[in-house]
Order: C-alpha cells, then structure tokens, then sequence
C-alpha cells in the first residue's frame, strides 16, 4: 500500500475527494500526511478530523528557505511517502523534492494544459481567463509535476463544454466536479503500479 502525503492551502475538496475513494476501497494508498502553508485551511481542519497528521510550513515558521525545504524532506522521509499530490497548493515546491520525488508527485490543475497553465493561473483566474477568451471548451489536467510550472507529463484530461450564460463560478464548479473524478482515478492507478512514464509520455494500463 502506498503512503500518500497530500498538500493543500485551500478547501482541500480534491482531498477530500481522494480521502473517500480510499476509505471506500477504491484506492490502494493511505494518506499519512497532510502539509499546508495555510493553518486555517479547511483542507488541514479535515485533516484533523480524520486523524491525519498535519505539518504546517510556510515562511512564517521557516524564514530560512534552506531549513524551510529541509524540513519538507524530512517529514516526507518520516512518513515514508511513496506519491506526493498537490492539492490546491498555492506554493511552490522545492527543486530537492521535484528531484527526488521524480514522476511521483501529481497535480490537478483547472484547465486543458498546456492552454491557462503558468505563472498567474490558478484557481479562479484560470475560469476567469477561458470566460474571457470565449473559449467553448475548458477542462482539468492531471500531471506529473517537474521543474517547469504546469508542464510535467500529462496523466489524463477531460473536456467540458461551456453553455452561451457560462460564467467564472459556474465553470470552476464543473471543472471541480471533473477534477474530482480524474484525480482520484490518476490516483489509484499509481497505487496500482498501472502508471507507466516512457519518454515523458505517460501509459495508464488497465
Ligand atoms: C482546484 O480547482 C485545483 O485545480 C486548483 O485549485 C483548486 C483547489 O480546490 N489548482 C490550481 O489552480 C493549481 N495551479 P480544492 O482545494 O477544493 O481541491
């Protein structure tokens, strides 16, 4: 079984999302770990509540970058973690963890990457930037995460349309809906070892 280290600053309900499908046997993992940059993030509350450890980590506790990304590998070794999934974290992650965690830490992202991907787009900005562009398709991306913001190898995507009265908060509820299906499914087939990463390109075996 793999040990999952989930980080989040928001609501976490991509979290939330993969924390069900694992309680209901879907997903072969276990997540041991949940990090923040943000205390007062509802991802780290449900955290909380469901007997997860949480490890706090922002500039506030750790103004020295050095020891700040010293301590990100110290508690992933502690938890012994197998898949780091980003969350909704607003954060950059240090160059030591993308080396060392290499094709083992996803993203979700709120578009059809490489389209909105980036510096500048995230959450909301992302819907407000496809309403925008009149675009008639938006969607969400799992990735692989490496040094480049938004543009490690692609694990699955999936479309949705947009209606002529689309606007920003109609479209991010239904690019989260998708995001809660896709990303899970990523998921369990890591756990699965049904993931396999040749050329950057990325095959998901049945
Ligand atoms: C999600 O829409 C996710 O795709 C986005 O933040 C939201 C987090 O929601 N992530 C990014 O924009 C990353 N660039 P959640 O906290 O409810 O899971």
């Amino acid at each position: 079984m793999k040990n999952i280290a989930v980080f989040a600053s928001g609501n976490g309900s991509n979290f939330k999302a993969i924390y069900y499908k694992i309680n209901d046997g879907v997903i072969n993992g276990k997540i041991n770990l949940l990090v923040s940059n943000n205390p007062r993030a509802g991802a780290v509350d449900f955290a909380y509540k469901n007997d997860i450890n949480v490890k706090i980590v922002n500039d506030v506790r750790y103004p020295n970058e050095n020891k700040k990304n010293n301590e990100y590998k110290n508690i992933l070794n502690l938890h012994k973690t197998d898949l780091i999934l980003l969350a909704g974290f607003m954060k950059k992650i240090p160059k030591n963890i993308i080396k060392k965690f290499n094709n083992k830490i996803m993203n979700v992202h709120p578009s059809l990457l490489p389209k909105y991907g980036g510096k500048g787009f995230y959450g909301i900005n992302v819907h407000k930037a496809v309403i925008d562009s009149n675009d008639h398709f938006s969607g969400a991306t799992v990735h692989f995460v490496n040094e480049e913001y938004d543009k490690g190898p692609i694990i699955i995507q999936k479309k949705v349309k947009l209606e002529v009265d689309e606007d920003y908060n109609s479209l991010s509820e239904k690019v989260l809906k998708i995001e809660h299906t896709i990303y899970p499914y990523a998921v369990r087939k890591f756990c699965e070892e049904n993931i396999i990463i040749n050329k950057n390109k990325v095959y998901i075996s049945e």
